[in-house]
């Protein structure tokens, strides 16, 4: 009785110590084929369509031109650029983030995505939590600021190019008509 009191005990412990463990890890990629499912409807601003016809989803094709090359010389790095770590940090989604944390639809080859200022979203990339933004948020959902962008869009790139808020963010707004006050992008001038 005792050792199966025992034995039960450190049971429940362990799975204790893994619900915790699971619960403070760091959320994995869905990838944007995950939140194209909910957002491509036209009447709630068609947002995959839009990053779709973006420059973001070519980022990682891009470092496979001989533009790449060619600013790949100028900073200094060598070999293939869609290989490099030097130029992927800011052409693909999570390239930091270990291949255990890039699940179900990521693909490298869609380059910057929804997640990539949105979060890692297998958290909150459900119906029951995106309903509610407050829990959204609390799941992981990035609600992106200007700050966001800079985070790629800064001297650090070999091409950098003076970044103006407003125009840039005119060219890949993915505004909801059907929400109230969504679709600004604070701090954005
Ligand atoms: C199962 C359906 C579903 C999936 C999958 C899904 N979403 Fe959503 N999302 C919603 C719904 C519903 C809303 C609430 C607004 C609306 O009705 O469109 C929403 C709202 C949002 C908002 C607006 C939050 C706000 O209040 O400003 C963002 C940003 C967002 N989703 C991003 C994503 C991203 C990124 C993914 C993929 C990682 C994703 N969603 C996957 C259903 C989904
Ligand atoms: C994870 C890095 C990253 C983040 C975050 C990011 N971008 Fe970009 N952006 C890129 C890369 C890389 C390209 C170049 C893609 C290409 O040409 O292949 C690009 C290209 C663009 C372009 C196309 C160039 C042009 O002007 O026609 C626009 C517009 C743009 N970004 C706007 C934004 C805005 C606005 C934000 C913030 C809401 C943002 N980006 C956040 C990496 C990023
Ligand atoms: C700090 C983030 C960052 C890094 C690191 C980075 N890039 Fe980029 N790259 C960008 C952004 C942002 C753009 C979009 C340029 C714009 O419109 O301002 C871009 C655009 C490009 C373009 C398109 C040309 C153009 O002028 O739009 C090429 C080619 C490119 N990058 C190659 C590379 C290569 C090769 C590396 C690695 C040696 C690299 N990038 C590293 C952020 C970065
Ligand atoms: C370059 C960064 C960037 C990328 C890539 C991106 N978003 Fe956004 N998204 C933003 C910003 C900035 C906002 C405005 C802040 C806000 O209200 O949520 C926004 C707003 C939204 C909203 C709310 C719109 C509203 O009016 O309520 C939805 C939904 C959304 N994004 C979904 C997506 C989905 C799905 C993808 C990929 C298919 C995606 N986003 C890709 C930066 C991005």
């Amino acid at each position: 009785m005792k050792t199966t009191t025992g034995v039960l005990t450190a049971a429940l412990i362990m799975v204790l110590a893994l619900a915790f463990s699971a619960q403070g890890a760091d959320p994995n990629y869905v990838g944007a084929g995950k939140c194209k499912i909910c957002h491509m409807s036209k009447k709630k601003g068609a947002q995959y369509g839009a990053w779709q016809a973006s420059k973001h989803s070519k980022a990682f094709e891009t470092l496979g031109t001989p533009a790449a090359k060619e600013a790949a010389a100028k900073a200094g790095v060598s070999g293939n650029p869609q290989e490099a770590a030097e130029c992927l940090k800011c052409h693909v989604t999570g390239s930091d983030a270990p291949a255990e944390r890039k699940a179900g639809k990521y693909n490298v080859a869609d380059g910057v995505t929804c997640e990539s200022c949105h979060g890692p979203g297998e958290n909150y990339a459900s119906m029951k939590v995106m309903r509610d933004r407050e829990a959204s948020v609390a799941a992981g959902l990035i609600i992106p600021t200007v700050e966001t962008c800079k985070s790629c869009h800064n001297e650090k790139s070999p091409t950098f190019k003076d970044f103006v808020c407003a125009e840039r963010w005119a060219k890949i707004v993915h505004d909801n008509p059907a929400t109230e006050g969504g679709g600004t992008l604070q701090g954005c001038k």
